[in-house]
This record gives C-alpha cells, structure tokens and sequence, in this order.
C-alpha cells in the first residue's frame, strides 16, 4: 500500500514537471515572434531637427487601444519606418496627436516624453513584448 502511494506521488511530480518544462519552452519559442511589438524608434528627422529620436512604447499602446484605431482610423502604416510623421502634423492633431492633445492623453508640449531615445538611435524595433516607458533605449 505504502509502496503504492509512492509510485503515484512520483508520477504525478513528473507530470507536473513535464508541464512546467514544455511551458517554458512554449514562452521561448513565442518570445521572438513578439519583438515586432516591442518599442518603435522613430528618428527620420527628429535627430537632424536637433532633437532627441523619438521612442514609441508601441506595446504600452497596443493593450489600451485596438489596432485600428491607428492602423485605418489614424492611418499608421503597419511597418517600422514606413510613415512619414511630421510634428507640424502632430500639432494639428494628426499622427500622435490624435491623442497627445491634453485630452485623451498628455499633449504634444511634453517633448521630453515623446524625444526620450538616446542620440545616435536609428529607426526600427526595439525590445520584446514589453517596456519601462520612454528613456530606456
Ligand atoms: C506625442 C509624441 C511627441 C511629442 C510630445 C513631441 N514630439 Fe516631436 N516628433 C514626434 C514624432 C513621432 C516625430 C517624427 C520623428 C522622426 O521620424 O524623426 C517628431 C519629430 C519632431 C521634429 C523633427 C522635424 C519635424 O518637423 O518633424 C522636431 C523638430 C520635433 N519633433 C520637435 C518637438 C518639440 C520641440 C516638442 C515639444 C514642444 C515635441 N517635438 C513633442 C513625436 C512627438
Ligand atoms: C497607438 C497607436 C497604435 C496601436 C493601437 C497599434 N499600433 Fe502598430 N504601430 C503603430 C506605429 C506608430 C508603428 C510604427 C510605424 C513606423 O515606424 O512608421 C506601428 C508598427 C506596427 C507594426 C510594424 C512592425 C514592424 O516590425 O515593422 C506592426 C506589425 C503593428 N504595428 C501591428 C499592430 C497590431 C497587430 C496592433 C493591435 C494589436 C497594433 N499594431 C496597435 C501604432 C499603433
Ligand atoms: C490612440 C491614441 C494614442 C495615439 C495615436 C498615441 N498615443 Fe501615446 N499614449 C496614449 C495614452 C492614452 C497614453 C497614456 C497616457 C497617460 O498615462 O496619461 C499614452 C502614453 C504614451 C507614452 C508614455 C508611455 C509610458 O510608459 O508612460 C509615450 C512615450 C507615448 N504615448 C508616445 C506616443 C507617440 C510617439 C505616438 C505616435 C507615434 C503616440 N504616443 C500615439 C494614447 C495614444
């Protein structure tokens, strides 16, 4: 009987195991495929303008709002570097500021929050599935 519970016990603290094992490897093999949401460098002009590249926390957005709202309603592009964001733009409520009005979200006058990349930064992705918030890259 003794002898029994024992087999069992060992049986089900291998099965545990193996779950915890092919868990880990699941996350592995999934974390690359979510670096494409990961942050958005943006500097085209920011730097040559004289101003920090700007960091889009692209995750930190994405769970708040649905794709749409910026992939059609906006009209961002969906590739890295294939819009063309001008802060003129910005300032008249497009782009960005579609949001970063003082309204739905802090407004376009928080330079600092939006230009926060390193200098020397160039455009692309950045990162995994998550972020600190702007000034980590
Ligand atoms: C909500 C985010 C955000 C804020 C806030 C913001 N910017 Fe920008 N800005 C951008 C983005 C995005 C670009 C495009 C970056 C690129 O592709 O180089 C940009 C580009 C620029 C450029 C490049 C030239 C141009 O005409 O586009 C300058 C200069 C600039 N911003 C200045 C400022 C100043 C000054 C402030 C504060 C008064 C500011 N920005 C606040 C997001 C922001
Ligand atoms: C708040 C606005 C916003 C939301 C919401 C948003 N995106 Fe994006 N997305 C952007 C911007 C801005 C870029 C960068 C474009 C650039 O670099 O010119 C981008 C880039 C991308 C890219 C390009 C990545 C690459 O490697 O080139 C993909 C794919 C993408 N988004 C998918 C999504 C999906 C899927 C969702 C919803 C789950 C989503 N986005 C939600 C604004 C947004
Ligand atoms: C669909 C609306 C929307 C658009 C478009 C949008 N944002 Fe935001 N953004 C928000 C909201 C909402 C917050 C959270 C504001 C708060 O915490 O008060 C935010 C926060 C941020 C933050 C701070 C993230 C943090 O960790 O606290 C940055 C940086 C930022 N946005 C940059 C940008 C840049 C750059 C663009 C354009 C490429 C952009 N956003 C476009 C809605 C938007």
């Amino acid at each position: 009987m003794k002898r029994r519970r024992n087999c069992l016990s060992f049986l089900i603290r291998h099965v545990a195991q193996l779950f915890v094992f092919s868990g880990a490897l699941l996350l592995l093999t999934l974390a690359p495929a979510q670096a494409e949401y990961g942050d958005v460098v943006l500097n085209k002009r920011a730097e040559k303008a004289g101003m920090r590249p700007v960091i889009f926390p692209h995750w930190f957005h994405r769970i708040r709002f649905k794709c749409n709202v910026c992939h059609s309603e906006i009209g961002f592009k969906m590739r890295a570097g294939a819009n063309d964001i001008r802060m003129a733009g910005i300032l008249n409520g497009k782009f960005c500021g579609a949001c970063h009005n003082n309204q739905i979200a802090w407004g376009a006058e928080n330079c600092h929050l939006c230009h926060s990349g390193l200098p020397g930064l160039k455009s692309g992705i950045r990162g995994g599935n998550a972020t600190d918030g702007p000034g980590k890259w």
